[in-house]
């Protein structure tokens, strides 16, 4: 709890608390880029699982310059708002749910990327089932990311660590 208490007690963390300013604008970036990071997610993974099948599948790579500048943006603000209510968060269980959905469904990306989304023989034919049950199952961790995310201001157990109780 002692680096929490420091954490809490630096100038930054204090201004991001009591500036309502900060908080909110650093909270609608984090919405705003996450908008961007999973709608990009889902648009790709149905597109894998046989939607708009005239859109050739390797396009999809196209948005990822604007996928990877609102991943950093996201997990910038996410780390201001972090840096914000440190004890709110990390004695919350559904923070570390929240993170292992975004961690599991980045690391399903890097391997689409590497395989079907790289392969133009998948423009025209059906993506190999193995990566129809991945694309299913990314859509299904970002919901679950953006749940635990929302849920975060109501589960929590603690909100700072100099809290008496
Ligand atoms: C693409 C990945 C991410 C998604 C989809 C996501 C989703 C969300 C959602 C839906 C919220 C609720 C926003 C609201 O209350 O209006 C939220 C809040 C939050 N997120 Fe993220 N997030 C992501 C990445 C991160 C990262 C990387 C961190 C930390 C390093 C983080 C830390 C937080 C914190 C601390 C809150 C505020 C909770 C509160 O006190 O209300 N997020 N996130």
């Amino acid at each position: 709890m002692d680096y929490l208490l420091w954490l809490e007690a630096t100038s930054f963390s204090i201004w991001m608390r009591e500036s309502g300013v900060a908080f909110f604008s650093t909270l609608v970036f984090h919405s705003v880029a996450m908008g961007f990071v999973v709608g990009i997610h889902i648009a790709m993974n149905l597109r894998i699982l046989g939607c708009a099948p005239g859109v050739p599948l390797s396009l999809m790579t196209r948005f990822f310059p604007v996928l990877w500048v609102n991943l950093v943006v996201v997990s910038i603000s996410g780390a201001f708002l972090l840096a914000s209510y440190p004890t709110k968060a990390f004695t919350n269980p559904v923070f570390y749910i929240k993170l292992a959905a975004v961690a599991a469904a980045l690391f399903i990306t890097w391997n689409l990327t590497k395989g079907v989304l790289r392969d133009p023989v998948h423009d025209t034919v059906r993506a190999p089932r193995r990566a129809r049950v991945l694309a299913a199952l990314s859509l299904l961790l970002w919901a679950g990311a953006i749940t635990s995310g929302r849920l975060l201001a109501y589960t929590h157990n603690k909100l700072l660590a100099s809290d008496p109780f």
